[in-house]
């Protein structure tokens, strides 16, 4: 797309970070491989990322400076983006013997520009080991730290480093300072929701043309937004919905009345029975997503059969993003499904289509609302594909099922009439596959105990517990053991990721 705001990702983690705090300040961004500035066309203004490696390795990753010059846009370097833009102009850098890792002070030397409307000091996260040791001539010192060591850095009309990430929350104006460099952006192209539904309705139309799609939902954000999508372009699709027998309480009902609401026809095949014989008595979770993963397959496209011509997949950006890093084109399905040799197979072919893969997951939120899915839709916890079988560890059988939809719609209940759901990233209940003695009225009781998690997240790379009020807790677990039979602990796990994943299986 023309004029964006091209970010050169030198290996950053905090990279996809100025993607999408590019895209909140109102301007459309995308990220490109440092061997990519060739094919980026016509871009607004240049960014260079961080990057984990020192610009002083013999194999640094390096940029074709000549073109990047050659494209007469504001170029701003960030931390390894500025190392490089250093040595570029003909100064020096030093190697670090130390990481300097954490928050530092922001003094701008100079108040216009690229520091305009800064306090005269701020925090800054710094991220880096090695460090500009000589300016070449004609370079500017900007803004320094407390030692007066240069942090930001000018060397031509509109050519600027920073050392700091600007993109993290914790440079406490770090916006202003990315804010202040897209002014100087050449005629960026705006990033409003509303616009970029116009867009991607324009595309698809043209992408599928008068070919037939297939498109497989959950009732989860991704998919339903993607085929809200589909049927406002009024493409010629078919909606499959597996139901694996492995849902939460009422969700095959709920996610036809979902699509009913908004007038999507879709076709509903029951698989559960043949899932919970195929799982009967496999504890290994491997061999359980394998045997998931190959069923979905086998049932999803004997459901299609052999009239699929086009398939759609609510790939998102950030698994763009991981394959385009990682190299695999493998990354960049969701792998639960196993669906890897068909889905090669597909897009070698060019049958895949995926209009979400340039959005972030809350960008598809907010794609959803303007395509007019329902607030509860859209506001939807993320839910694994395996479903329930990554939330009962041990044997998978229909009673354990049934205890962790019991509990998990207690929870879930309570949570939304707390005002606590849309504060958390994810919830749920699953099942401790463990039975110990209770007392059960006037008998002893030997029962399973449930385990209540509820994380706040980013990106589920990492996840905190939340500290749940005790109040919602005791109501969540005294009911519970009222109404759900087989239970008779409740335990709320207080595990962050990392060592503990978001799932238990
Ligand atoms: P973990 O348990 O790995 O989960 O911390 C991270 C996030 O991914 C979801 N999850 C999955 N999603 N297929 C999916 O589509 C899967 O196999 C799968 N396993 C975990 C999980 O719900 C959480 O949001």
């Amino acid at each position: 797309m023309e004029r964006s705001i091209a970010v050169i990702d030198f290996g950053s983690q905090y990279t996809q970070l100025i993607v999408r705090r590019i895209r909140e300040l109102g301007y459309f961004a995308k990220l490109w491989q440092p061997d990519e500035l060739r094919s980026v066309e016509k871009p607004a203004a240049v960014i260079l990322s961080g990057g984990p490696r020192s610009t002083l390795e013999e194999d640094a990753p390096d940029i074709d400076f000549e073109y990047l010059r050659g494209m007469e846009v504001p170029i701003l370097g960030v931390c390894y983006g500025m190392q490089l833009l250093n040595l570029k102009y003909g100064g020096e850098v030093a190697p670090g013997h130390t990481r300097e890792y954490g928050p530092a002070t922001l003094v701008p030397v100079e108040k216009g520009g690229l520091f305009e409307g800064l306090s005269e000091r701020s925090q800054i996260w710094m991220s880096h080991s090695d460090t500009v040791s000589k300016l070449p001539e004609g370079a500017k010192v900007l803004a320094e730290n407390l030692d007066a060591v240069p942090v930001a850095l000018q060397w031509d009309d509109e050519v600027f480093g920073i050392q700091f990430h600007p993109e993290v929350t914790h440079s406490d104006e770090g916006t202003k300072v990315l804010q202040n460099f897209l002014k100087l952006a050449k005629d960026p192209l705006e990033f409003k929701i509303d616009s970029f539904k116009d867009y991607l309705l324009k595309k698809v139309k043209q992408d599928v043309g008068d070919r037939k799609v297939v498109c497989g939902v959950s009732g989860g954000v991704d998919s339903s937004v993607l085929a809200a999508l589909l049927h406002e372009a009024g493409v010629d699709a078919r909606f499959i919905f597996v139901d694996m027998g492995l849902l939460r309480k009422n969700e095959a009902a709920d996610v036809q009345t979902l699509f009913d609401s908004i007038g999507i026809e879709i076709d509903t095949i029951d698989a559960s029975e043949m899932y919970l014989s195929a799982l009967a008595g496999v504890e290994d979770p491997e061999e359980k997503r394998r045997i998931i993963g190959r069923l979905f397959v086998k049932v999803f496209f004997d459901a299609v059969g052999d009239d699929v011509q086009l398939l759609a997949q609510g790939t998102l950006y950030p698994d763009v993003i991981e394959s385009a890093t990682s190299g695999s084109m493998a990354s960049t399905i969701k792998t639960h499904h196993n669906r890897v040799d068909k889905i090669m197979e597909l897009k070698e072919q060019g049958r895949i289509l995926e209009p979400l893969d340039e959005l972030f997951k809350d960008e598809v939120r907010a794609l959803g609302k303007v395509l007019g899915l329902p607030a509860e839709v859209v506001g939807r916890h993320p839910f694994p594909g395996p479903g329930l079988a990554v939330r009962c560890p041990g044997a998978i059988t229909f009673e354990r099922l049934e205890i962790i939809r019991g509990a998990d719609a207690i929870f879930i209940e309570v949570l939304r009439q707390r005002d606590w759901y849309d504060r958390v990233w994810q919830a749920y209940a699953g099942l401790i596959p463990v039975k110990t003695v209770g007392v059960k009225g006037d008998e002893r009781s030997y029962e399973f105990a449930v385990n209540l998690r509820a994380v706040v997240s980013e990106d589920a790379m990492t996840a905190k517990w939340v500290h749940l009020p005790y109040e919602l807790l005791e109501e969540v677990s005294t009911r519970i053991l009222n109404e759900v039979p087989g239970v008779n602990r409740v335990l709320y796990d207080i595990s962050s990721k990392p060592p503990a994943s978001i799932e238990w299986e």
